[in-house]
């Protein structure tokens, strides 16, 4: 049998703990996959004394996660610090400059640093990977960097934060609020330290940031990517999406277009019977699209720390036997400049919520304003707004106006949006949330 290989681990958080857990578990099936003991040696975390649940009996204890990274006592560095600069970037750079291999399920790190980690991995004959930094458990790195190699591929969407999802799909079937979704995503270790990042759209353009350069082979561009999180979504647009058959979903997509690729993470319609519509509760799914494969779904569970820790421990595994792949799927000099797609440009439906005052005229003016700007309707409907309003006829009475639009471009609908707003014939901002048929 090989000499183990030595672990050391920093960040003892959810996953953090899943991963000893893990390890430990199966810790004789694992030693025959990797062909080695997979022997963890030391961790470090901001607190020696909080209870984990765990023991943590006979590991060596470091208080610098950046000094436990170029240890010469480990092997291979596990980085479950989070956060996109600091001390996560200083120990993962210190560990693969002293040519050792790094897992890591970090996201941010990845999305902003990543192409200079994969440059400092490859100078220091180290591993970089990052399995578990997209979609919890689901092997969509591997299936891009690996088993998809053959393709060129052309289009990659999919369901990426998991908090989101479940908030979603626990305010549609259960009709509870925002807040309380949000809370049980943190109680069951989903959300991410500052949850503002999974309802702010922006832990799902980290992944889509990572999976773009994977599929296309490009240099990572999270700044590139349009991103609008759920925080504006309401129990109406839920209500009005069943109604219509459609189903609200945190959509991340990566595309080809004749201007660039475009990348964008936003609230998205889908109809009820598709594919991703039926992804429910943390549960992620991506669809990858390539010229030979045609299309490959891969789904399963995105956040926790069991799911996350099953990732984690597959690379560990991998660095074990020795594997290496370029962290990115190329040579970091072989990794094309991103361009970036006009996402104006970007053709759909959009569905769209209008509170509207209750004069003459104020409704044609709408349909007006989407006429002159080319948009043809699908739908316009108006309704009532909820108890509390203004009597009927008074132009204080809010009505709701919701449009679905047939297929147009999203500088259309914006121009005409603005052009309403400007006219005055709407109060409070417009909801708009495009609508795609996957
Ligand atoms: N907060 C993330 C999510 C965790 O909800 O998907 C997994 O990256």
């Amino acid at each position: 049998m090989d000499q183990p290989l030595r672990l050391g681990l920093a960040g003892l958080g959810t996953v953090g703990t899943s991963v000893i857990r893990l390890l430990r578990d199966h810790e004789e099936a694992l030693t025959d996959r990797a062909g080695r003991p997979l022997r963890l040696v030391a961790v470090s975390a901001r607190n020696p004394n909080k209870d984990r649940g765990i023991s943590l009996d006979g590991l060596s204890w470091h208080s610098d996660p950046v000094a436990l990274a170029s240890s010469p006592d480990i092997d291979c560095f596990i980085e479950l610090i989070g956060g996109e600069n600091g001390v996560c970037r200083e120990a993962t750079r210190a560990a693969l400059d002293a040519g050792k291999s790094v897992v890591t399920a970090n996201k941010a790190l990845l999305a902003k640093h990543g192409i200079e980690l994969a440059a400092a991995a490859e100078s220091g004959g180290g591993v970089l990977a990052f399995e578990a930094a997209v979609g919890g458990g689901i092997p969509i790195v591997k299936a891009l960097r690996e088993a998809l190699a053959g393709n060129r591929i052309t289009r990659l969407f999919g369901i990426l934060n998991g908090t989101c999802n479940y908030i979603l799909t626990r305010m549609e079937a259960e009709g509870l609020s925002f807040e309380q979704c949000l809370a049980d995503a943190q109680e069951l270790g989903y959300a991410e330290a500052d949850p503002s990042f999974d309802i702010d759209g922006l832990d799902a353009a980290h992944k889509l940031a990572i999976l773009t350069s994977l599929a296309f082979g490009v240099e990572l561009n999270k700044d590139a990517i349009f991103v609008e999180g759920i925080a504006s979504i309401t129990a109406e647009d839920i209500a009005a999406a069943e109604e219509l058959g459609y189903r609200i979903k945190l959509l991340a997509v990566a595309q080809e277009t004749d201007s660039g690729i475009e990348q964008r993470v936003h609230p998205t319609m889908l109809p009820k019977n598709s594919q991703l519509a039926r992804i429910s509760d943390v549960t992620n799914a991506v669809a990858v699209e390539g010229d030979f494969i045609g299309q490959v779904v891969l789904s399963g569970p995105g956040a926790g720390g069991d799911a996350t820790a099953s990732a984690v421990v597959g690379d560990i595994v991998d660095c074990a036997r020795g594997f290496r792949a370029p962290p990115f799927g190329r040579p970091v000099a072989s990794l094309k400049p991103y361009q970036r797609a006009r996402m104006r440009a970007h053709p759909g439906g959009y569905y769209l919520r209008l509170s509207v005052p209750d004069r003459v005229g104020a409704f044609a003016a709408i349909a007006r304003a989407m006429a002159d700007g080319g948009i043809s309707l699908d739908s316009i409907v108006q309704r009532n707004r909820p108890a509390g309003a203004a009597p009927r006829g008074n132009p204080d009475h809010l009505r709701s106006v919701t449009i679905i639009t047939h297929d147009t471009t999203e500088q259309a609908v914006r121009d005409a949006l603005g052009r309403i707003e400007g006219e005055g014939d709407i109060v409070g901002r417009p909801q708009m949330i495009r609508i795609e048929a996957l």
